[in-house]
Parts: structure tokens; C-alpha cells; sequence
């Protein structure tokens, strides 16, 4: 599908902030992709379909993960802000025709994560956070700082991600999924 296509069928998918945030996600992980050795193109079509499935139903949402995802997590499966990633890796590859394994698995990973991600997976995660068109300044900064380091900018960038997820989760006294404690143990051993 021609990146015109693929807006055109968000534009009817996705409400108008999700749309910006998308187009947000898809500008911040080019930029992101050439500063880390990442295909750029590739990044732009995996932030633009990042979220494709975020407006749909969520009972029909569950379903397709459950019928789709051998992977999904427990903690995934009830929530409706985490259904949603594998749910849009699934639509991305059903509906929009992506085959790159990568771009999937990016798609499929950005909201809780996993250890041992890849550059690739990783820049779309942090896309996601830091895109400009409509992350809060104060929200993002606090991660964007990371990525100008010279030590292993993406890894502490995303240890920052993880740790204000857990501060959050935490002051509202929400469970705290072992996929999420898994990744923050990983990049704070890295980054240490
Ligand atoms: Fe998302
Ligand atoms: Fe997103």
C-alpha cells in the first residue's frame, strides 16, 4: 500500500488525535531511524501504523488478539490500552499488506515491551513517547533528553520510559505487569 493509501484508511480508522499522533509517531521514528542506523522508510510506515487498531471495538480488539497472538501476555489481554498493539500488528500486516517482520514486531511491541528488543523496536517505542505533534513538552522532554547522549542514548531513554510507566502505575495503585519489571531491570543493568 502507497503511504497515501495507508493515510487515507487511517484518516477512517483513527479519530483526529490519534491520526496526528500517528503521523507524529511515523515523523519522529525516520528522524530517529537515521540518527540510529535504522531504515528510515521502514520506521515511517511502522509509526504510521503503530495504532491502526486503537479505535476499534474492544470486545472485537480481544478476540483478535486471543485468535492471533501466541505471544499475548495475560496482563495484555484485558487491558484495553495494551490490546491494541497486537491487535495493530495483526491489522497492519491483514489489512494494510505489511510482510516485514520487523515493522511487525515493532508494532506488535510498543506498549509494554519486551527484553532484548531490537534498535528497530526500540526507536518505535520511544517514538511513540516523544513524537512532537502531540506529546506534552513537559512529558516528553523528560525522555527526548536521553537520546542526545553518547553512551547508549537509547537505552536510557528507554529506562526513563519504564520508570516513569512504574512511578505511574504505582501511584495509582495499579498491578505492575513482569514484562514491564523485566525490561526496566534489563536497562538499568545496561545502563549502570
Ligand atoms: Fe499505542
Ligand atoms: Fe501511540
Amino acid at each position: 500500500m502507497t503511504t497515501d493509501a495507508i493515510l487515507q484508511n487511517l484518516k477512517n480508522d483513527l479519530n483526529e488525535e490519534r491520526y496526528e499522533h500517528s503521523i507524529g509517531v511515523a515523523e519522529m521514528a525516520r528522524e530517529l531511524a537515521e540518527k540510529f542506523g535504522c531504515d528510515p522508510e521502514k520506521a515511517y510506515v511502522a509509526g504510521l501504523l503503530h495504532d491502526c487498531a486503537k479505535c476499534m471495538d474492544f470486545e472485537l480488539s480481544r478476540k483478535i488478539a486471543l485468535e492471533n497472538t501466541p505471544d499475548l501476555d495475560d496482563t495484555e489481554k484485558d487491558n484495553r490500552k495494551t490490546i491494541h498493539a497486537p491487535v495493530s500488528a495483526y491489522v497492519a500486516w491483514e489489512k494494510y499488506g505489511v510482510t516485514d517482520k520487523e515493522i511487525l514486531s515493532a508494532i506488535r511491541l510498543h506498549t509494554i515491551g519486551k527484553c532484548g528488543m531490537s534498535v528497530f523496536e526500540k526507536i518505535i517505542f520511544i517514538a511513540d513517547k516523544v513524537e512532537h505533534r502531540t506529546r506534552e513538552v513537559e512529558f516528553r522532554s523528560q525522555i527526548e533528553q536521553y537520546l542526545v547522549e553518547k553512551d547508549n542514548p537509547l537505552d536510557k531513554a528507554m529506562l526513563k520510559s519504564f520508570e516513569m510507566t512504574i512511578e505511574s502505575l504505582v501511584k495509582r495503585q495499579l498491578p505492575i505487569c513482569f514484562v514491564t519489571i523485566g525490561v526496566y531491570n534489563e536497562m538499568l543493568t545496561k545502563c549502570k
